[in-house]
């Protein structure tokens, strides 16, 4: 593609006007690298879109997804389905909580909250509880991009354009994050356990008998890598007992050793009832998604005569051939090379990087758990945001190194088995950039 004015392609998520003035295009990986059309090769920081945590093009998953190709290329998903679906739901469930006995399989992460959420409604339903409609998500959440997502999501700006098309019945948690109190936390954050209340006080205000579930990421993501405070996530699980509502931990980064388990809930020790899961499932190979619920769940929706469909609800793509071959793969190098024991045996390491950029003057935060971490800048007076995209940028052409900015927050995602010269070598280029920059 030229470097054209403009172009056809409208970018997810993409400043396009300034994209096209000097566009970043990728046309390789391998490995831990992306190379640039002219054969340049730039380090990604961010592990793809937080999917990639077994390196790009593994051998092992690039052979599958070939061979799958040439065998079955795609089946019919309603009232049929093949074998690769089948044998991943098998894998995915057997490294889940104890009571995870099935999944429902998607396209991606927003597609996987959206079911998981219709899938609680449904529950409650089937239970005789259909009053139950009311569901809660938490301030800087964020559930994809879908209506059900969006509308329990707490990203103002992916919110404020279609605010008038939310879900009713949406009310939201208020975050975490407290800069004040916990700056510099090296993993949980000591303050903000009492957050958890807000739970309490919208149960009082509504009844809690007429909340459906609660959503929350273990570790919100996309909004900034905000870690709970320590006990937070179980004083959810117990409010949502007492009232009998749905705990649903949206897993779409965590899941698959991002925390160095293969949940965040096995990291937390806490079990919520619904699990939403993409990205790692197939080391971003293929879209693919997968809802973990738990028996009482899938069971109460197992009743009425057998020949009778049970939850009205499924993509073209569920279960896709190709999709679950490259998940399979996956698994298999997962386990094969103790890929979440390696990212477990990075975090120190990894945090110990981040936290040697508390004493650059852009730098007002640095936040990290397992092997999610970012860099928080101090926004350019009147300009916020531009001080981080800039640094994005400059990383890409002078330090060809690919990372992620939310507005002047900088993330990062490391492979779960990086290279520890690698990391240092990309972190000393990222100061150069910070320096750099104005
Ligand atoms: C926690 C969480 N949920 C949902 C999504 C949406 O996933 P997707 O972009 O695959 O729709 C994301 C994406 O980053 C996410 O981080």
């Amino acid at each position: 593609m030229s470097a054209a004015a403009d172009h056809p392609y409208w970018m997810p998520f993409t400043a396009n006007r300034d994209f096209s003035r000097k566009p970043r295009i990728i046309t390789g990986a391998a490995g831990h690298w992306y190379t640039r059309p002219d054969g340049t090769r730039l380090y990604d920081t961010f592990s793809g879109l937080w999917t990639s945590g077994v390196g790009h093009c593994h051998p092992r998953i690039v052979a599958a997804v070939q061979e799958q190709v040439a065998t079955l290329d795609y089946c019919i998903t309603f009232q049929v389905t093949n074998d690769k679906a089948l044998a991943l739901a098998e894998r995915v469930t057997a490294m889940a909580p104890q009571g995870f006995s099935h999944c429902f399989f998607t396209n991606s992460g927003s597609e996987s909250v959206d079911t998981a959420l219709k899938i609680a409604l449904g529950y409650h339903r089937a239970r005789g509880e259909g009053h139950r409609t009311r569901l809660i998500g938490r301030e800087k959440g964020y559930h994809g991009v879908n209506f059900g997502g969006m509308s329990v999501g707490g990203m103002v700006p992916n919110r404020k354009a279609f605010s008038a098309a939310l879900l009713p019945g949406v009310d939201h948690l208020r975050h975490t994050l407290d800069i004040e109190r916990n700056a510099f936390s090296r993993g949980l954050p000591k303050y903000g356990i009492e957050l958890a209340e807000d739970l309490e006080r919208l149960c009082l205000l509504h009844d809690g008998s007429n909340i459906a579930a609660v959503i929350v990421e273990p570790v919100p993501g996309s909004a900034g890598i905000i870690p709970p405070p320590p006990g937070y996530l179980e004083r959810l699980r117990e409010i949502c007992d007492k009232h009998g509502i749905l705990l649903i931990f949206d897993e779409v980064i965590a899941a698959f050793g991002r925390l160095g388990e293969p949940f965040g809930a096995t990291r937390f020790g806490v079990t919520p009832d619904i699990i939403t899961t993409a990205k790692g499932l197939t080391n971003g190979v293929v879209p693919m998604g997968a809802v973990l619920v738990r028996d009482e769940i899938h069971d109460a929706f197992m009743n009425g005569p057998a020949y009778m469909i049970e939850l009205f609800h499924g993509y073209t793509y569920s279960g896709h051939p190709v999709a679950a071959a490259a998940g399979l793969a996956t698994m298999d190098v997962y386990e094969e090379e103790g890929i979440f024991e390696q990212a477990r045996g990075l975090e120190t390491f990894f945090e110990d990087l981040l936290h040697s950029f508390a004493d650059h003057p852009h730098v007002i935060d640095v936040r990290n758990f397992g092997l999610m971490g970012a860099i928080e800048l101090a926004p350019r007076e009147g300009a916020p945001g531009v001080r981080g995209f800039e640094i994005h940028k400059h990383c890409f052409w002078e330090e060809n190194l690919v990372i992620r900015n939310g507005m002047d927050l900088l993330q990062f995602s490391p492979f779960l088995n990086s290279d520890r010269d690698e990391m240092e070598k990309s972190f000393a280029a990222v100061r150069r950039a910070l320096d750099a920059v104005d």
